[in-house]
């Protein structure tokens, strides 16, 4: 495996950034993760939009023009082989003396991107048996609208998932609705057959698989509703699934150990999953 750091393409063992990069200390830093398709890099545009604004919100400048991004990270997949799978990306405010004020303008972001496979059959025999999902409070901040690498909480509510038997764990906000998966976006399916999610900007990350959902949903005249839903809405929804470029649309069977209807996965989800690449770009 080979990884690009800074400008070189390294053995992926001798990977390094330096102690004091700022993504190290402080998170201060941005990521994107993006499905390898048939060896085609999946929504790019979308993960390209989404990256610039993470930048801008943290004022860093971006490193290097879209095209060049884009064709590092095409020269990753290519050198590593990968044809099903996905890359990551991750820009750092870059390597400065420890100091909580941002280094001079000049500091070159630090640029790392790495592409790894991925079992495509076990990921589509998975979403056949669909997975559970616990509920954990929200304690995050609020500005999780960035994707910024700063992901301890999701971390946590990962592993406390995963000792419940479960796949993710939904954050639910103070108010008791739930704002998004720790590293997925939340869906459910109404009973009369309506897909609701979360509006984005109000303590959730935009979703690129989700803005391919919506115009997977749109083209086939499923109605959309953005809006919040709480856990126990969800505990009785026709179907629930979770969106994201690791997981594409998988069904969800149980909430907190309780089945989403027959415990099996929905037909709209199945069908999503499905239509998916016919209209990702
Ligand atoms: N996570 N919400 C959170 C908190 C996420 O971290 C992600 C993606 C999503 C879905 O976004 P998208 O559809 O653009 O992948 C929603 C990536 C995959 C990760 O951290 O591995």
């Amino acid at each position: 495996r080979v990884a690009y750091v800074n400008g070189r393409y390294v053995p992926h063992v001798h990977a390094m950034v330096h102690v004091e990069d700022r993504g190290y200390q402080f998170a201060d830093g941005v990521y994107e993760v993006c499905e390898i398709w048939h060896g085609r890099l999946v929504d790019m545009k979308g993960h390209l939009d989404r990256l610039e604004r993470s930048l801008r919100e943290l004022s860093i400048a971006m490193p290097m023009t879209r095209a060049a991004l884009t064709a590092v990270m095409r020269e990753t997949v290519r050198r590593n082989r990968v044809t099903e799978g996905m890359v990551y990306l991750q820009i750092t405010r870059g390597v400065a003396p420890r100091e909580h004020i941002f280094p001079p303008a000049s500091t070159r972001p630090a640029v790392v991107i790495t592409a790894k496979a991925f079992d495509r059959i076990k990921a589509d025999k998975q979403a056949e048996e669909g997975v559970a999902v616990i509920t954990t409070p929200d304690n995050r901040w609020e500005r999780v609208d960035i994707k910024t690498v700063g992901l301890l909480p999701n971390a946590m509510a990962k592993q406390k998932a995963k000792e419940a038997g479960a796949k993710e764990a939904w954050f639910v906000d103070a108010d008791g609705y739930v704002t998004e998966g720790s590293s997925t976006t939340a869906w459910i399916v109404t009973q009369d057959g309506a897909l609701v999610t979360r509006p984005n900007g109000t303590g959730i990350l935009p979703g690129v698989t989700r803005q391919t959902v919506e115009e997977v949903a749109r083209r086939d005249g499923l109605k959309l509703e953005e809006r919040k839903f709480t856990p126990e809405e969800a505990k009785g929804a026709r179907e629930a699934f979770m969106t994201a470029a690791t997981t594409l649309v998988m069904p969800i069977v149980a909430i907190d150990g309780q089945s989403v209807a027959n415990g099996r996965p929905g037909s709209i989800a199945t069908a999503l999953r499905q239509r998916f690449h016919e209209v990702a770009q």
